[in-house]
């Protein structure tokens, strides 16, 4: 059973400046709250308790104001910060004593997922023993991502890093589970050409011993990467259409914990306390 979870919200924040020039990307809305919020969820939905969340060097205090020690969710948080973005694995690196002997998912900040059947095959994914398993999701533009090219029962067949020409439109996301032999992968990688540790090496590494495992969020299921402004814009949108349209919203972390029990109404009203009066809060007054 995976219990712990990293989400990596460093990085340059290069394409989204000057917005992001003082403030870390994954704190800019999408909609009516922090990005940070929606990758937090689906740890949440998926059951995960026990969270590392990895920031820039110099952005600790940022992501402390809003999320602090996750007791308001009633979860855990711990935070680390990296010098530099020297790729995707050094989470694992970085990560070594958050995670000891464990298994562990990690989710990247800027990843938003949503659908129907999303928290069962979390559900699921959680209950992984060994090996690796990663979403994959159909694309129009594949070769701004991993993408993996799959055979019968999903079985991964090849995966390259943004291949100039895409053998399939399948889009590996940026949420996976991983068993306890990551840190060692991760540590026996060497930068590539783009100075980076990839995340693709080591899912060939798992491959290559048959211990990787494909799920596909097919097209009832929605994966937006808010790499860019238009993406920032385009996912609050998306939001703010289901949210106003369902009168229910997306990525209410307190809610969720409330569903899972993990708190109760009092710690509910603490958090009205410490949103004040917004639009948040009423919701949260609504659910109580
Ligand atoms: O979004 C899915 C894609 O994410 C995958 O399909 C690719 O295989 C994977 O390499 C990755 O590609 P990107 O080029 O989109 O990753 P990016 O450098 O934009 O980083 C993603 C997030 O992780 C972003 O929020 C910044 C954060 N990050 C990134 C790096 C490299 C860190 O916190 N530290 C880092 O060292």
């Amino acid at each position: 059973m995976i219990k712990k979870g990293i989400i990596l919200a460093g990085g340059h924040g290069t394409r989204m400046s000057p917005l992001t020039k003082a403030v870390n990307k994954q704190l800019l809305p999408i909609y009516d709250k922090p990005l940070i919020y929606y990758p937090l969820s689906v740890l949440m939905l998926a059951g995960i308790k026990n969270v590392l969340i990895i920031v820039n060097k110099g952005q600790l205090n940022q992501f402390n104001k809003i999320l602090g020690n996750g007791q308001r969710f009633g979860i855990k948080i711990t935070y680390l910060e990296q010098n530099y973005p020297r790729g995707l694995p050094d989470a694992f690196i970085l990560g070594e004593q958050f995670i000891k002997k464990e298994n562990v998912a990690l989710i990247l900040g800027d990843n938003f997922f949503y659908g129907q059947s999303l928290t069962n095959k979390l559900k699921k994914c959680i209950k992984l023993k060994s090996g690796c398993t990663i979403f994959l999701h159909p694309v129009k533009k594949p070769e701004l991502y991993g993408v993996a090219t799959i055979g019968k029962k999903n079985k991964v067949n090849s995966i390259i890093e943004k291949p100039k020409n895409p053998k399939s439109n399948l889009a590996i996301t940026g949420l996976y589970f991983f068993d306890n032999k990551v840190i060692e992968f991760a540590k026996s990688l060497k930068p590539s050409n783009r100075k980076e540790l990839e995340i693709v090496e080591i899912l060939n590494k798992y491959n290559k011993k048959n211990k990787l495992n494909a799920e596909l969020l097919g097209r009832g299921g929605a994966w937006l990467d808010t790499g860019s402004i238009d993406d920032f814009y385009n996912t609050s949108s998306f939001v703010s259409s289901l949210e106003n349209r369902q009168g229910l919203k997306i990525a209410c972390l307190e809610e969720i914990a409330l569903n899972y029990k993990w708190i109760n109404k009092k710690n509910v009203k603490d958090a009205i306390n410490f949103y004040g009066n917004c639009i948040y809060s009423n919701y949260l007054r609504d659910l109580i």
